[in-house]
């Protein structure tokens, strides 16, 4: 066990926040920032943690459960609990085992990841690290003919089921990344890059592996048929130009055989247009807070999509979980499961793959004893009874 692995696995890291404060002490401020930070002034990201703060627990005490089954089926799927790990982009840039050593964890917990498409390792590789399902995420970053490669790759891979980013038609404003040079970091020339060099220097160990790991790795999962394998500075602007929107869903439905998911649902009527285009099941998110500013907190969102949807299709929730308690009241409040982007990255920044199982063995405990603190058997057993919104959802 190496040093930094050895810091995950201490008694003393008990939460989300601690492997958060080990990222921030393992990687550049401009690494941390590009995990950390939101939109704009980073309103919506608080009120995501302000709406899980605001609902309680009704629990029915005295009940005394020795076994809780946390098992839980999404889209098929039997997951060992109620968390898969989200999308997240340039996790290689964090550390090297990036999204090969995040699906590598999930599998191993039992539960499942969703690949974006914004990988430094080929699909095909992080299908084969996970002993679990793995998902694909799609922007159409590189174009509609880059987009129809991936899709056909990942089926040959064996991605099972297809998520769909809707709320990204451009990047949003994270201006903790414009102060840090994130733009320089990703894009510039070498001399630009030197008002960084202080921040790099003080992470000698990241920036060892960095430079063994070759650098700022290529996007081997967006390759255009006019310029190849697409390169990192390319990736923002490449999104730009090729946004999702609903009349795309029509040719990636003849192409995709499998479920479909629409990530980025936060009102009834988006939720309603997905299942019109053939959605499987729907995401309520607002990306973590980075991207439109001032949308609602997912938690308040939730309860107009689950009455739109009407058991026509699955319903998940991410942005701001960071505790079991959190996945629970999301399932009490109508989720079927939830996605954690910020918790596993953390601990990705932190220790690499042992940092990711240690951010998903944190969340199962989690979940186990607040459901036997809730008196409550299973998943499957909690519903709205368990908590009380106050009227803020
Ligand atoms: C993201 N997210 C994201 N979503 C997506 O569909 N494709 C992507 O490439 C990325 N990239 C990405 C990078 C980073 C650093 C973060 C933090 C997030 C959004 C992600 O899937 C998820 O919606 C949020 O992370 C959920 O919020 P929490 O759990 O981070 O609070």
């Amino acid at each position: 066990m190496t040093a930094t692995s050895r810091a995950v696995a201490s008694p003393r890291v008990v939460n989300i926040d601690d492997l958060r404060d080990l990222a921030r002490r393992r990687v550049p401020r401009v690494v941390f920032d590009y995990i950390d930070g939101g939109a704009d002034g980073e309103i919506t990201m608080r009120e995501n943690r302000l709406a899980f703060d605001v609902v309680t627990f009704r629990p029915r005490q005295a009940i005394a459960v020795a076994n809780c089954n946390l098992r839980t089926r999404v889209l098929g799927f039997d997951l060992s609990m109620p968390v898969l790990l989200a999308p997240v982009g340039y996790l290689r840039v964090m550390h090297p085992d990036g999204e090969v050593g995040a699906a590598r964890a999930a599998g191993d917990a039992g539960t499942a990841c969703i690949l974006s498409t914004v990988s430094g390792y080929r699909l095909e590789d992080v299908k084969a690290a996970s002993r679990g399902p793995v998902w694909y995420q799609l922007y159409l970053t590189g174009g509609r003919g880059a987009a129809e490669d991936a899709l056909h790759r990942a089926q040959v891979a064996g991605y099972t089921v297809l998520v769909i980013t809707i709320d990204s038609t451009v990047i949003g404003l994270r201006e903790r990344e414009v102060h840090d040079g994130m733009e320089q970091l990703l894009r510039g020339s070498l001399w630009s890059k030197i008002p960084l060099t202080p921040q790099i220097f003080a992470c000698p160990r990241w920036l060892v592996r960095f430079l063994l790991d070759g650098g700022l790795p290529d996007m081997p999962n967006i390759v255009s048929h006019e310029r190849g394998v697409l390169k990192v500075r390319d990736a923002h602007s490449a999104i730009k130009r090729a946004a999702f929107s609903w009349d795309d869903m029509s040719w990636i439905r003849a192409l995709w055989k499998g479920p479909i998911v629409i990530k980025g649902v936060l009102t009834g009527d988006d939720a309603r247009k997905a299942l019109e285009h053939g959605a499987a099941a729907v995401v309520v998110s607002n990306h973590g807070g980075r991207q439109l500013d001032g949308t609602p907190a997912t938690l308040r969102a939730l309860p107009e999509v689950v009455a739109a949807v009407k058991d026509r299709a699955e319903v998940l929730l991410d942005s701001g979980i960071r505790r079991g308690s959190d996945v629970i009241k999301a399932i009490c409040m109508g989720a079927r499961a939830v996605l954690c982007g910020r918790a596993y990255a953390y601990g990705l920044a932190a220790a690499g793959e042992a940092g990711v199982t240690r951010a998903l063995e944190i969340l199962h405990a989690d979940v186990e004893r607040t459901l036997k603190l809730l008196g409550c058997p299973s998943i499957d057993a909690l519903d709205r009874s368990y908590v009380d919104a106050g009227g803020h959802c």
